[in-house]
Parts: C-alpha cells; sequence; structure tokens
C-alpha cells in the first residue's frame, strides 16, 4: 500500500506539472487511499474549484521558480515535459498493481524475497528515469538546490539499495515480523511525529515556491522526527520495525550534511 500512495503521490505532482486536468483523479486517488488511512485521519475535503485553485497557484509558484533560475520560460516546460516522461518511464519498469496479492501469496511458502527480488532487479533502471528527470528539471533549480540534486539522487539510490539488499530479504523480514501492521498501529503517531517537526516548514503552502534541500540547521529536525518515530515504533512487540527506520534513517543520511547527527 505503501507503494501505491507512493506511486499516486509522483502521479498527481508529475500530473500538476504537466498541468493535465487530473481534477477527477485527485478526487478519485483520496477515495483511493481512504481505506488504508487509520482512524482518525481524514483528508481535507475539497471540491473541484479549490483542487484546481490549489494547483493553479502550485503551477503559478513552480512556473516563477524556473523562470528566477533559469531566466527562460521554457525551463518550466522541459521540466513539466520530464515530469511526464519520468512518471511513464517507471509505469513502464513497475507494476505495483499485485504487489499486495502477491505478498500475501508468498507469505505462506516464504517466498517473499522472490516476490522482491522481481521488483529489485528493476533498481537500475528506475533509478535511470529518476537522475533523467532530476537532470532535466535541473535549470528549475538554484545553485544549492542543484548540490542538493546530486544528495537527493544518492539517497534514492540508499534508499532502493536498502529495500533490495540481498535481493529484498530484509524487507521479506519485516513483513514476516509483522512490520507493516506495526506501522499502521502506529500511523497516527507517526503523522503526529512529522507534524509536531516539520510544523514550522509549512510544507503544505502551494504560494511560495518549494525549495529543495537538506541544509545543516534541518539536521536537528531530521533527528527529532526519526527519535519520535523510533520510539514509536518501539512499542510495538518485535523490535524489526524500529530497528529497520532506525537503520534507514541512518543509512540514508549519510549521503546528506547531516551525517553526524
Ligand atoms: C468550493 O468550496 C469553497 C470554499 O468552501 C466555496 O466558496 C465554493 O463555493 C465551493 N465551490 C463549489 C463549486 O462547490
Ligand atoms: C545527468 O547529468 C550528469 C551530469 O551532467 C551526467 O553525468 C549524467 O550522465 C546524466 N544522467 C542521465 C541519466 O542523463
Ligand atoms: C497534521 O497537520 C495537518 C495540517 O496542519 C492536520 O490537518 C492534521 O490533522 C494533523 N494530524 C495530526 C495527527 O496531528
Amino acid at each position: 500500500m505503501l507503494e501505491k500512495v507512493h506511486l499516486l503521490l509522483i502521479l498527481s505532482i508529475s500530473g500538476a506539472l504537466a498541468n493535465t486536468p487530473i481534477v477527477p483523479d485527485i478526487n478519485e486517488i483520496r477515495d483511493s487511499i481512504k481505506p488504508y488511512l487509520p482512524e482518525g485521519i481524514s483528508l481535507p475535503e475539497m471540491n473541484s474549484t479549490q483542487i484546481e485553485e490549489g494547483l493553479q497557484k502550485l503551477t503559478d509558484a513552480l512556473k516563477q521558480k524556473c523562470l528566477e533560475a533559469s531566466g527562460s520560460d521554457t525551463a518550466y516546460d522541459d521540466a513539466s515535459a520530464a515530469a511526464s516522461t519520468f512518471s511513464e518511464c517507471i509505469q513502464n519498469l513497475l507494476d505495483f498493481s499485485n504487489i499486495e496479492e502477491e505478498i500475501e501469496k508468498a507469505k505462506p511458502t516464504g517466498d517473499l524475497d522472490i516476490v522482491f527480488g522481481k521488483y529489485c532487479i528493476k533498481k537500475i533502471p528506475s533509478l535511470d528515469c529518476l537522475e533523467t528527470f532530476a537532470n532535466a528539471t535541473s535549470p528549475c533549480l538554484n545553485a544549492e538546490e542543484k548540490a542538493f540534486k546530486n544528495v537527493f539522487i544518492k539517497m534514492a539510490k540508499r534508499i532502493l539499495d536498502f529495500v533490495c539488499h540481498n535481493n529484498g530479504n530484509q524487507i521479506a523480514l519485516f513483513i514476516a515480523e509483522s512490520g507493516p501492521e506495526c506501522f499502521r498501529s502506529k500511523a497516527n503517531n507517526l503523522v503526529t511525529c512529522f507534524n509536531k517537526t516539520f510544523d514550522k516548514y509549512n510544507l503544505m503552502s502551494f504560494e511560495t515556491p518549494p525549495t529543495f534541500k537538506i541544509s545543516q540547521e534541518n539536521c536537528g529536525d531530521i533527528k527529532k522526527f526519526e527519535n519520535c518515530v523510533v520510539s514509536e515504533l518501539e512499542k510495538c512487540r518485535e523490535s524489526t520495525s524500529a530497528n529497520l527506520a532506525e537503520a534507514m534513517f541512518r543509512y540514508v543520511k549519510k549521503e546528506t550534511v547531516c551525517k553526524n547527527f
């Protein structure tokens, strides 16, 4: 389900970039992820006018950002074309539509590693899709963000290396030891961890162009978030989830200025 949400997120962002009429899709997305959300978390109900306005604001902010960084109008158009290409590229490589079913089927026979192996084989071409996208959007980034772009690609690589370590054995173990159930039962608290820590960043504001970087002054907050997440997951019966989350944070941070935090 995480994969699904993730893919939907990419698709909706690319949709916003590609400026296609995706208003009905957003409502569809909201309805399709609703059953997975824990009690007490609700997604904002937006009517189509509000969604259109939000997307328009985001588009305007991104256009402005591209113009400021590149001095040209074509940078935004190139970036939005690259976003469509990226989403096609990923969809052609990876079809997650049956992953839950595959996992359920493989669990009793202990064949989870075969399921993940199948997806992990696509790791390098997926990273290529991402790098092509990052390169094409690079004109929209300022100098600091351009430097972060390389860090970001390395972080993505680290995440996939982590997930696909030993052909996905680590994730297979995570699933076998009730990891997803642990995450689901703590989902509310994890969202609160996120809210509490990143409140001041105003991430949901579409009025100002988003910035893509991690700098030294963010490291304290990232560490705070990490501690909050790990201590919530430690409340589960199995320690797998907390251990995995901690290892993942540590492993991914290695590529950033926060490596010593
Ligand atoms: C959408 O919601 C806004 C704010 O609640 C409201 O002002 C507007 O009339 C609504 N539009 C439609 C088409 O329902
Ligand atoms: C992205 O740009 C870097 C630096 O210019 C280059 O080395 C790399 O080959 C490019 N990657 C792709 C996939 O185009
Ligand atoms: C997190 O913040 C969002 C936006 O401010 C809010 O709508 C949501 O209810 C908060 N969730 C939790 C669990 O605190």
